[in-house]
């Protein structure tokens, strides 16, 4: 989709997780819409306090970065979307709508993209707005169908960091109870085999790649992440991908569900390549 973007994309992304600075990091898939609600407007307009309100988005990677979307005035069921918004750093990184009662619906387009959005609710002789915030990492989202085979590196879109920046990536799988399981180590120009017994036969390593070979319906749900260590820089960059719905294909087919999650910051032990 906009691969010239998550190029730029792919050299900013997430430290602040690894920090503990955004705790409730939400995670949207690329290119979905959702729907933001300002809290506490109903309250403010059944008691005539309400005055206005904007909607403002903020780079997670860099706060500087800020940009009013929207305002609402006397009725906020008539909101106007600011249009310097598309003469701003988030011009292609986001689509917004106006919705009635003071929400937005946001469609943000870069992967591995986290963004702040929150609403500033001003009430009548208050000058302190009330402050509504969402913190959102965008996740690529793949609807699969049995029996397929996955390229996680190209759906991640971790090849496109230059294979000589890279001094370390670790493949995982992130698991519901917020653990995670290795899959994977490289340095620049290797891969270890596959570190995770159980997925041995599923996964394979192809050069630089991650391959998840003959998906199954168990496989919805499941997020595989690759973390890399860039040298020169502290932080790593994290690439996440989301098995979201996994259909049948009428030549295979097996059920059941599991779901994974979260991810952590320690460098673990590198295993032999
Ligand atoms: C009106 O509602 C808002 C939002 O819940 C609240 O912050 C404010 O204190 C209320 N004002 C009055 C006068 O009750
Ligand atoms: C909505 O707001 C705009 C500008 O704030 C105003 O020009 C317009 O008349 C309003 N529309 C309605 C239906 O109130
Ligand atoms: C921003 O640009 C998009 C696409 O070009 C356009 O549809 C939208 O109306 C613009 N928004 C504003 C507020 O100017
Ligand atoms: C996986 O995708 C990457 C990036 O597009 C590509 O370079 C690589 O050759 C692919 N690997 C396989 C086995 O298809
Ligand atoms: C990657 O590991 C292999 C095997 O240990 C080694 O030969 C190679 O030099 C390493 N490459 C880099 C860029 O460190």
């Amino acid at each position: 989709m906009a691969s010239s973007i998550l190029m730029f994309i792919c050299l900013v992304v997430i430290t602040m997780v690894e920090k503990g600075v955004c705790n409730d990091l939400r995670e949207i898939c690329v290119g979905e819409e959702t729907a933001l609600n300002c809290d506490q407007l109903d309250h403010a307009t059944k008691n005539h306090s309400y005055l206005e309100l904007v909607w403002i988005v903020t780079d997670l990677k860099n706060p500087g970065d800020t940009k009013l979307i929207s305002y609402c005035g006397k009725d906020p069921n008539n909101c106007s979307l600011l249009s310097s918004l598309n003469e701003s750093c988030f011009a292609q990184r986001i689509q917004v709508r106006t919705l009635s009662r003071g929400s937005i619906y946001v469609r943000q387009l870069w992967k591995n993209d986290a963004l702040s959005f929150s609403c500033r609710l001003f009430l009548q002789g208050d000058k302190r707005p009330l402050i509504t915030s969402v913190n959102h990492l965008t996740v690529t989202c793949l609807s699969l169908s049995t029996g397929q085979d996955v390229n996680l590196s190209q759906a991640s879109g971790e090849n496109r960091i230059s294979s000589e920046t890279v001094k370390d990536k670790w493949w995982y799988i992130l698991q519901g109870n917020g653990g995670e399981k290795k899959m994977a180590y490289c340095n620049g120009t290797k891969c270890s085999s596959i570190l995770c017994s159980e997925y041995k036969t599923r996964m394979e390593i192809n050069g630089l790649s991650l391959i998840l070979k003959k998906v199954q319906l168990a496989d919805e749900g499941l997020r595989v992440q690759c973390k890399i260590w860039r040298k020169n820089d502290a932080a790593p960059l994290l690439f996440n991908v989301l098995l979201k719905h996994v259909s049948a294909n009428p030549r295979t087919g097996q059920s059941l569900s599991f779901y994974q999650r979260r991810w952590s910051s320690l460098s673990p032990l590198i295993p032999p390549l």
